[in-house]
């Protein structure tokens, strides 16, 4: 499953021109605080003003969209007589836009469709355009939206979901500060490992997976380090592309699985969760996928030619803490405030996050917590 993509510093500019061909007349652009600050939702709203379209903007989404944000964005879209949804911002921009576009047309509440191909009418028109480099809803089935009530990071997935048009423009991730860069590459690169290593991996995930998986080891520091080299950010740009598409087809694992909750108790920006988590796991799953970690490390540039598997597939995973160090992201999940005392309820609640369904490793609440202790 994949959008229709547009890729290409620029590619902005064609936001109307795309709206128009999906049928449009007046756009629901869901944007987010730090997009409006950068200038891009002023210049999209332009480019939809000079080929004629009407719009509503809507910003009232946060790190980790609630449920009572989408209920709002829907009524907003429905009194405004919007006929299609544009989502212009980072990650959780671009899950708000797919569940309000998914509310307007099915009614009902988000929670009614939790889980996999439940949505039974079509979507409004929908394009995606990410301003941040990783969290891949641009291209993906899916849409990570927080139940306030029961506390949980629900995963809708279906193919209505997956939007009718990206536009992938590198040139908005010039914007982005160094640590949200860092974050969201993280989560791409967690992306492209989940999949590799994925119970439901095929051949043409493979081939996706393991090119972000290069992509991103040869050009995330230089993205981090610079806000001018668009050579990185484009290469970022294509890598979160090519790892969006992998995990929406081969799915994810043990990692999304156990930051998925700690988004709900701390708010932890999910790349991070991510980027702390992912070696841990990684030294978990070992025993499952050595073969495939050995494929890693030689895609990351690993010299793994005299090693034995294992010893490869271990340079996978201080190839990943190396690139971490480097671009200066946090290594233990008590810097956001995790304690001893929340991790059996934390274990509890990610043993049944369907992420670790495609996890090549079962894991049982018990190891789950053990995991959790080791990145504390
Ligand atoms: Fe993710």
């Amino acid at each position: 499953m994949v959008p229709e993509i547009i890729f290409g510093r620029g590619t902005l500019r064609l936001i109307g021109e795309s709206a128009r061909r999906v049928g449009a007349t007046k756009v629901f652009l869901v944007s987010d605080v730090g997009v409006v600050k950068a200038g891009w939702t002023d210049k999209a709203a332009r480019y939809l003003r000079e080929i004629g379209l009407e719009y509503e903007v809507w910003t009232e989404t946060t790190p980790n969209p609630k449920d009572y944000e989408v209920d709002h964005g829907r009524d907003i879209y429905l009194e405004t007589g919007c006929d299609a949804v544009i989502g212009l911002g980072g990650g959780s921009a671009i899950d708000a836009a797919k569940a309000v576009a998914m509310l307007a047309t099915n009614g009902g509440r988000i929670y009614d469709y939790e889980g996999v191909d439940r949505i039974a009418r079509p979507l409004p028109p929908l394009i995606s355009v990410p301003a941040t480099a990783g969290a891949g809803g641009e291209v993906t089935q899916f849409t990570t939206i927080i139940d306030t009530k029961r506390r949980v990071k629900m995963i809708v997935g279906s193919k209505s979901l997956v939007p009718d048009i990206a536009i992938i423009d590198p040139l908005l991730l010039g914007t982005v500060d160094a640590v949200l860069t860092a974050n969201t590459g993280m989560d791409a690169l967690t992306h492209a490992i989940e999949a590799y290593v994925s119970v439901a991996a095929t051949p043409i995930t493979d081939v996706l997976a393991l090119r972000a998986i290069e992509m991103i080891s040869s050009s995330l520091r230089a993205s981090v380090a610079s806000r001018t080299n668009m050579e990185a950010k484009a290469s970022m740009a294509m890598a979160s592309l090519l790892a969006g598409i992998a995990m929406s087809n081969a799915i994810l694992g043990a990692v999304h699985a156990m930051a998925h909750p700690l988004g709900v108790l701390l708010n932890m920006p999910h790349g991070e969760a991510n980027a702390i988590l992912l070696p841990h796991v990684m030294r978990f799953n070992l025993i499952a996928c050595k073969e495939r970690f050995a494929e890693i490390a030689e895609a990351m540039g690993e010299r793994t030619a005299d090693l034995s598997t294992r010893d490869a597939a271990e340079k996978a995973i201080e190839a990943i803490e190396r690139l971490c160090l480097d671009i200066g992201v946090k290594q233990h999940l008590s810097e956001f405030g995790l304690q001893e005392q929340h991790i059996q309820e934390l274990s509890r609640v990610a043993a049944e996050d369907v992420s670790l369904i495609t996890n090549p490793r079962d894991a049982t609440v018990e190891q789950i917590a053990e995991i959790y202790r080791s990145a504390l």
